[in-house]
């Protein structure tokens, strides 16, 4: 797997280190993962996040798509009265640095912007998006960190995803956001179609029950035992430095989480 040369560039960019925001590199390296397993799996759909703040991630995620597929943002934007856990809390002062550069990145016809409070998502609003955007291989859920916030989230974008979509879970570990652990978990038990796969950098990626194996072979066969190929540069063909850190290992939990770690050299 190589990123894309548009990805590397926008990370390596002044704007990437410009924007705010709770995305690393780590986290668009592997979510390329995730893009590559996809493709490679027939898998096509558009790529979505709730709590995009200045656009960080869902930036880089726009790499992945084809020309086929959309993007769809959801946030509380400006109206940060809203944010109620105050994660990602941004001043007015802080302006709306997503709504300044997302067009440099996909045009607007290939955008859908949600501009609110995803506790106050309608049916009409998924209706909305699976007539503009079809269903989503991809979706990060990153905006309120309440248990209240995660089980709706989830509940709104379960309905969204295509079958063998990923739905990344940002701070899932986070002891500054315990919120997230009790939603999700408190979801599952509702719903236990969703499952991990692979926990890298605070994000945990779930699939569902059937695509399971698929993805667990998947990470097993690219990434265990082949780390300096993931970090492989677009470029160079050498070795990527992410930020003084590299690939250093992966490993498996027993529940069969991937574990991909970065460790100082
Ligand atoms: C941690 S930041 C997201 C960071 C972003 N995912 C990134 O990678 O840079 C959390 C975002 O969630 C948004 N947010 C918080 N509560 C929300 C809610 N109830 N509905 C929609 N967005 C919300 C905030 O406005 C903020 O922009």
């Amino acid at each position: 797997m190589e990123l894309k040369r548009g990805l590397v560039d926008y990370i390596n960019s002044e704007l990437f280190g410009r924007l705010e925001g709770a995305c690393n590199i780590q986290h668009l390296v592997a979510a390329s993962l995730v893009d590559y397993f996809q493709k490679t799996s027939g898998v096509t759909g558009s790529i979505g996040e709730i709590g995009v703040r200045d656009g960080k991630l869902i930036f880089g995620m726009s790499f992945f798509l084809e020309s086929f597929e959309r993007c769809a943002a959801i946030d509380l934007f400006e109206s940060q009265h809203l944010n109620v856990d105050m994660s990602g809390f941004k001043p007015e002062s802080h302006g709306n640095p997503f709504e300044l550069h997302h067009k440099s990145f996909l045009p607007s016809e290939r955008w859908s912007i949600v501009d609110g409070d995803s506790l106050g998502l309608t049916l009409l609003d998924k209706f909305n998006l699976l007539n503009e955007c079809d269903s989503f291989r991809m979706f990060s859920i990153d905006g309120g960190h309440d248990p209240e916030h995660v089980i709706n989230d989830m509940n709104f974008v379960n309905d969204l995803m295509c079958s063998g979509g990923v739905l990344m879970i940002d701070d899932y570990y986070n002891i500054g956001f315990p919120g997230v652990h009790e939603g999700l978990l408190t979801y599952l038990k509702s719903l236990p179609k969703w499952k991990p796969f692979m926990y890298s950098h605070n994000k945990l990626f779930l699939c569902t029950h059937t695509y399971h194996p698929i993805y667990s072979v998947l990470l097993e066969k690219y990434v265990v035992g082949n780390s300096e190929y993931l970090v492989q540069d677009w470029y160079t063909r050498k070795k990527v430095r992410l930020g003084g850190n590299s690939f250093r290992n992966v490993e498996w939990s027993r529940s069969g989480i991937g574990m991909l770690m970065t460790a100082s050299k």
